[in-house]
């Protein structure tokens, strides 16, 4: 299972990356006005400077809604670096752009997946990744993790080699029950990462094999 970060948090990123577990990175306009990012140019930018920190995918999302705008933006951000994923939304344009940049073999991630009907799409359309939002489901009381078995099946079904990203994870469980699922990738706050080090026992443990240690020396 692959571990992204879903920040545009250059510290976060940074911290996950040192950890030594990171595969790669998921950003939306959301998150980079979060950071403050803001303006084409340093939007731009920034997306090389993340691709800078980390070794693998960074998805980088286009603005434009319709077909030409999509294909338009989303080439300038495949030039940017060879790490660049285009995420195009899930709309109709969105789909149609997919299955373009997959014609081209440049990397696309469809974000913004809600249902098996649209993951089947994204597969047809030759994306890598597709994102469904598993947080957002929950949020409106639907079983987001029920939607990833969804498409691990259909997916499994057909032999359909396009990515499950599992998104909008929020905590550890989310994480671990992907992992059950068979997401290939989870995209998380770095919070989802470092919690899954976490059990008392474990602290409890080392401060008693160090206090043991020092008893002898
Ligand atoms: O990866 C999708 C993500 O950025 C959305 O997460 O927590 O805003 O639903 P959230």
């Amino acid at each position: 299972m692959k571990f992204f970060i879903d920040t545009a948090n250059l510290d976060q990123i940074r911290d996950a990356q040192n950890l030594g577990v990171l595969d790669g990175v998921t950003t939306n306009p959301s998150l980079m006005a979060k950071e403050g990012i803001t303006g084409r140019e340093n939007i731009l930018k920034h997306y090389v400077a993340i691709c800078n920190i980390v070794d693998g995918d960074v998805s980088a999302e286009v603005i434009a809604t319709d077909y030409d705008g999509m294909v338009k933006e989303g080439e300038e951000l495949a030039g940017l670096h060879d790490q660049i994923v285009v995420k195009l939304p899930m709309i109709k344009e969105g789909v149609k752009a997919a299955k373009y940049f997959s014609d081209k073999g440049i990397k696309t991630n469809v974000t913004l997946v809600f249902s098996a009907g649209q993951a089947l799409l994204a597969a047809k359309a030759g994306a890598t990744y597709v994102s469904p939002f598993i947080g957002r489901l929950d949020d409106v009381s639907t079983d987001g993790l029920n939607l990833i078995a969804e498409i691990r099946q259909i997916y499994n079904n057909y032999g359909f080699s396009t990515q499950i990203l599992a998104a909008s994870v929020r905590h550890t469980m989310h994480v671990i029950d992907c992992a059950k699922i068979g997401a290939d990738v989870m995209t998380g706050p770095l919070s989802s990462i470092e919690g899954l080090l976490n059990h008392p026992l474990t602290d409890i443990g080392l401060a008693k094999f160090l206090a043991d240690y020092k008893k002898g020396n």
